[in-house]
């Protein structure tokens, strides 16, 4: 979704933003542009299309040392040029970006329009720069902070004026905002990988926060302009982590960073002298868990499902009642929040808006809501009553993976916890541990298998549906397999329960209908194999992912992908690697832009 970058610094700002801009383009967007103060002006280049093609219209002009640039996702208004950021005052001398949605911006716009403002773009976010024109007084700050209290609705915002050379004015509601500490230089972003090549020093901005950033230095205020001391965060990652490293995009890097992500997760997160999980930045005691009657999950998209497999584990296992919720349903549903119910917000960005206001709603209600983020510092890892980070490193492809495993080692390791704490004995959790913890190595081996799955994709690569199928902790799964390759392929998807199909999907079925089985070997594997008979009689292709020297399933299958044999629980891990890897290789062999699917954007922080 939107992005935004700010350099002020004795270099050249332009280099910098257009490659800050390169590093926002996996959030997804549709147009970007930038602006520099140059001799008194701000010069300003925006058009739709991808940086390379905004890098083509930047004339080697631009050469002033303090800049602001975007990437836009559109919301309001279409895809074209006069869309794009930044927007421009009739003067020409203020810029501004924008993320976030300005709510009552027709209202606004009507009232600059007849008071003589002249609008270029159909956006919401243009009346920024028309608003601070009206406030301005020779104090960029003070004209922003005025626009502001205007202002109804979400903004992260980065803001100009040719006569204050060298300063940009941000301010967050809503829409992250990251201050960068450089030597000598201070760059402002929504997301750390944009700074990240300069300065490892950030400071995270909180909603309701206005800074003011020279090369100097950088102060935080308040709407009402208070100032406040802010902690200043190192990040933790290298550069290294957002590049490719020799893989073709940053999908099938991630994929086959798994086996060390998983392990990195569950390192420090397993206690094999006492057969149980460690989580201390749950901030709970053991009395506090032991009181848990319910367990809530909210998410979106692949983390709602790893909450499904999360409650799936947590309810067999330590036996409390668990569900997962969609996120943009909970925050408008009236739901019913209990003293002894303990949610988990999951969340790959901490971002995404429909999580962050239920998460929000939930604790305006009381509730305690622990957060499974993957991004340190993020919203919901602030805001939430704590959590665990996942660890899996910085996710650039828009299509999770590597998050979602890392999200299904955490809830393995709070389902041990739990479950140490009610039922399981020692040694059964011992069992367990040791099952978990060769997890990371049965994946490295399911990773092995590329070849035989890039030949079964590119087979079937050209049929127009396909269904995902399994059952217990394999149907999340298949949803997953399913949304990983409408995702990436755009190839129509569906993931079902394999109990569920005769129940309306068989009415699907025929020969250029392919249906991909989850088949390991558990205590569901006969029901799933009737299943599969049943698609068999009416002529349907499968691609069968089962268990090795499993010739039953392999006989009827079309198609089959073996995978080693483990305890039935960790089947999830197994399975979802080679369904990853299927809608890649799909989507490989159909050309399509893996990394930046159309229409998508990583982390939506819009509702
Ligand atoms: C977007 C992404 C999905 C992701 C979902 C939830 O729709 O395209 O890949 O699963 O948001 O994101 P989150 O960051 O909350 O896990």
């Amino acid at each position: 979704m939107c992005g935004i970058v700010g350099y002020c610094g004795p270099k050249n700002a332009t280099g910098i933003l257009l490659d800050g801009l390169k590093r926002l383009e996996y959030r997804g967007y549709d147009s970007a542009g930038i602006a520099v103060q140059n001799a008194g002006r701000v010069d300003v280049a925006k058009r739709t299309g991808k940086i390379q093609d905004l890098r083509s219209v930047v004339p080697p002009s631009f050469a002033g040392n303090c800049g602001i640039g975007h990437t836009r996702w559109a919301t309001h208004g279409g895809v074209t040029d006069a869309n794009a950021h930044p927007h421009s005052d009739a003067s020409g001398k203020i810029a501004v970006v924008h993320n976030g949605i300005i709510e009552n911006y027709v209202q606004l716009k009507a009232r600059l329009s007849s008071e003589g403002f002249v609008f270029a773009s159909e956006t919401d976010s243009e009346v920024l720069a028309h608003l601070i024109a009206y406030h301005y007084d020779g104090d960029l700050e003070k004209a922003v902070r005025a626009t502001l209290a205007q202002v109804k609705g979400t903004y992260g915002i980065a803001a100009m004026h040719a006569d204050e050379v060298g300063r940009i004015v941000g301010a967050r509601n809503g829409s992250p905002l990251v201050v960068g500490v450089g030597d000598g230089e201070m760059l402002l972003a929504s997301d750390v990988t944009a700074m990240i090549a300069h300065t490892k020093q950030v400071v995270y901005m909180e909603d309701g926060e206005i800074v003011t950033m020279t090369r100097d230095g950088f102060s935080i205020t308040d709407l009402k302009d208070r100032k406040l001391d802010k902690k200043v965060d190192s990040v933790t990652w290298d550069l290294d982590e957002i590049e490719k490293e020799g893989f073709a995009c940053f999908m099938e890097k991630e994929i086959f960073e798994q086996p060390e992500t998983i392990a990195r997760t569950l390192s420090g997160r397993l206690d094999p002298e006492y057969a149980t999980g460690k989580l201390g930045g749950l901030n709970m005691t053991s009395r506090e868990l032991l009181g848990v009657r319910r367990i809530k999950i909210v998410a979106a998209g692949t983390s709602w499902h790893a909450g499904l497999v999360g409650a799936y584990l947590i309810e067999s296992l330590a036996r409390i009642p668990a569900s997962a919720e969609l996120s943009s349903e909970l925050r408008y549903r009236n739901s019913v929040v209990e003293q002894d119910t303990l949610y988990f917000a999951v969340t790959q960005s901490g971002e995404t808006a429909d999580t962050l206001y239920a998460m929000r709603e939930l604790k305006r209600k009381g509730a305690r809501v622990l957060g499974i983020c993957n991004v340190v510092g993020s919203t919901i890892a602030r805001e939430s009553d704590g959590g665990v980070y996942t660890h899996a490193g910085p996710e650039i492809a828009v299509a999770s993976t590597k998050a979602f495993t890392s999200q299904l080692a955490v809830f393995y390791s709070f389902a041990l916890l739990m479950a140490r704490m009610r039922d399981m004995s020692v040694s059964a959790g011992a069992r367990y541990v040791k099952g978990l913890q060769a997890v990371p190595e049965l994946v490295r081996g399911v990773l092995k298998q590329r070849d035989l799955i890039q030949t079964i994709a590119k087979k079937y690569s050209r049929a127009r549906d396909f269904l995902f199928l399994g059952r217990g902790l394999e149907y999340p799964v298949a949803l997953e397999g399913a949304l990983k390759l409408k995702e990436i392929s755009y190839i129509h998807a569906e993931g079902y329960s394999a109990g569920e199909i005769k129940h309306g999907p068989i009415a699907l079925i025929n020969e250029e209908t392919p249906s991909i089985f989850l088949v390991p070997d558990d205590s569901l594997r006969e029901k799933v194999i009737s299943n599969m008979k049943e698609i068999k009689a009416r002529r349907g292709p499968i691609i069968a992912f089962c268990c090795e020297g499993d010739d039953e399933v392999a006989a009827i299958a079309d198609d089959t992908v073996t995978l080693p044999k483990t305890d039935e629980l960790f089947y999830p891990f197994l399975m979802v690697v080679p369904l990853q890897l299927f809608a890649y290789f799909c989507a490989l062999e159909l050309g399509r832009d893996v990394d930046q699917p159309r229409n998508l954007a990583k982390s939506v922080t819009v509702e």
